[in-house]
């Protein structure tokens, strides 16, 4: 008996797009929205909406340290873990496996 993974691969938004200051917001049909963030030449797909409350990251600053804050409380989350990095956040963000194919990130939505 195993529950194997599904993986399901989803073409979110062009690298030319996403900046290194902000995150790219991704709106989705009947989910929560998803955040692309970039740091150098890497990519990264959160969610978008903060553990702590109803903000939208993709409207917070990127750190070049790999730290996303809240725009809300000022909270901060490493875009790479989904770790929550100061207070008030304390609880992990969502993250999803990235890969970059022809100049667009896509995202693993991995839905059993
Ligand atoms: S809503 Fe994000 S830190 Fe409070």
């Amino acid at each position: 008996m195993g529950c194997a993974e599904k993986e399901i691969w989803v073409k979110l938004i062009s690298c030319d797009e996403v900046e290194e200051d902000f995150g790219a917001k991704i709106e989705r049909n009947g989910a929560p929205p998803l955040a692309v963030f970039r740091l150098g030449a890497e990519f990264f797909v959160t969610d978008d909406t903060c553990t702590h409350g109803e903000a939208s990251l993709c409207d917070g600053e990127v750190f070049p340290n790999g730290e996303v804050s809240c725009p809300y409380h000022g909270g901060t989350f490493d875009i790479r873990s989904g770790a929550p990095c100061k207070y008030p956040c304390s609880v992990p963000i969502k993250i999803y496996k990235v890969r970059v194919i022809d100049g667009f990130v896509w995202a693993d939505l991995e839905q059993a």
